[in-house]
């Protein structure tokens, strides 16, 4: 069976718990493609060659998640060779047998507008920076509440509006707006949108 749920959004709005719930909710295998360009982003040298170039170790490194990572990538990421080099992959993913959850910023609209399931998953800019502050440490973060979330917005407003693949939400994407939702009530949204399209294929 061939099935795609396209999850897109900005930083830390939910799009990560979300689609590992989805993808072991359903059996379907899960690409987080922010980890391709925070991957590309810390590898450093040419980026386009780094793309090009990018093997499973460079996916493993344990400093993908820290927010200079998230910037890097977010500069990477607005450099249309980068994205070429790595279109065939999430385009191949998205549509291998069984079943595939990306999360993305423009999984809906350019990897995979023909995906069965179309979610982005929103949240204010201080909802979401507040998320990551917490994550990061909280009070005992290195960097103060004010630095996330400037580091937010910054992040927010290169992805929406670089010209190539910026972050919109597909024509036919469900918006699904976490602001005032816990993980769980996310989660139960995201995963009863799925079992509906699910039904109505047969
Ligand atoms: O989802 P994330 O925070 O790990 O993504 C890091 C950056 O990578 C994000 O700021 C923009 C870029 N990105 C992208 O341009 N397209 C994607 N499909 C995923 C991420």
């Amino acid at each position: 069976m061939i099935f795609t749920v396209a999850i897109d959004g900005p930083a830390a709005a939910g799009k990560g718990t979300i689609s590992r719930a989805v993808a072991a909710e359903f059996g379907f295998a899960h690409l987080d493609t922010g980890a391709l360009y925070r991957a590309v982003g810390v590898k450093g040298g040419d980026p386009v060659t780094a793309a090009r170039g990018l093997e499973p170790t460079d996916l493993a490194r344990d400093d993908l998640r820290t927010l200079e990572a998230g910037q890097a990538a977010s500069r990477v990421a607005a450099i249309p060779e980068v994205r070429a080099a790595l279109l065939e992959f999430q385009k191949r993913f998205a549509r291998r047998e069984g079943g595939a959850v990306l999360d993305g910023r423009d999984i809906g609209t350019v990897i995979c507008p023909e995906a069965e399931v179309k979610l982005f998953v929103t949240a204010s800019a201080a909802v979401r920076a507040r998320r990551r502050w917490l994550e990061l440490g909280g009070e005992a973060a290195a960097q103060p509440y004010a630095a996330v979330l400037a580091e937010v917005e910054e992040r927010d407003a290169r992805d929406r509006n670089r010209a190539d693949a910026p972050l919109r939400p597909a024509e036919d994407a469900v918006v699904l707006d976490t602001s005032d939702l816990d993980s769980a009530a996310a989660v139960a949204q995201a995963v009863a949108l799925v079992a509906a399209a699910l039904a109505a294929r047969g």
